[in-house]
């Protein structure tokens, strides 16, 4: 199983589409934080599952689980009356909507094999990332994570989950 749990929300220059820092190219490129983010949140993922996958497809029941948010919903996004659509963080948001974009292309291409490929996401936790203010224990969180990683060979795959059930894309 591998488990794409690393990311990062950098706390300096992200903001709603029209003001997040992008970086400039000028003789050189100078990373900002959009950058950055989609770095770690999705190059990242993108790449240690390349890495993984060869060692993946030699198990009997592969998972892979990437650790997204409900932040990352263009469907929870675009509801009516939705919080998290005031949240000025279209860096880290736009990061897991990409990493969604990578579990459903990434399930739809190991659809005929035993791999399941599914996101989460693992509730608001008190972990460094927001300076320990979630709202509940990262071991609560985790549980999620750890049911998509051991999902029996009846389990979904190319789906998107949080411990209430199913996330909208
Ligand atoms: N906290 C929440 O409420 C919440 C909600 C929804 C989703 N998530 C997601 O849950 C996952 C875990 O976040 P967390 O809340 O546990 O945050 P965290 O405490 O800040 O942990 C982030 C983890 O990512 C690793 N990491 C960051 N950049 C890396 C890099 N370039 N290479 C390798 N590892 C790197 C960190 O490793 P080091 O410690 O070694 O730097 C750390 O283990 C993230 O994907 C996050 O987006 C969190």
């Amino acid at each position: 199983m591998l488990v794409n749990n690393a990311g990062i929300a950098v706390p300096d220059g992200d903001g709603r589409p029209s003001t997040v820092e992008i970086g400039t190219i000028q003789r050189t490129v100078e990373v900002g934080t959009l950058q950055r983010t989609l770095d770690v949140n999705v190059y990242g993922a993108l790449r240690v599952t390349q890495v993984f996958l060869p060692l993946l497809r030699r198990a009997d029941a592969g998972r892979i689980v990437n650790v997204s948010s409900t932040l990352g919903s263009l469907g929870a996004l675009t509801s009516p009356g939705n919080p998290f659509a005031e949240i000025p963080a279209f860096a880290y948001t736009s990061s897991k909507t990409l990493l969604n974009a990578l579990t459903g292309w990434l399930a739809v291409e190991l659809a005929s094999t035993s791999i399941k490929v599914n996101s989460v996401c693992p509730g608001h936790n008190a972990t460094d990332m927001n300076g320990g203010v979630g709202a509940q224990h990262p071991a609560e969180g985790a549980r999620v994570v750890v049911r998509a990683a051991t999902l029996d060979a009846d389990g979904p795959t190319g789906t998107f989950f949080d411990v209430n059930g199913t996330v909208p894309w």
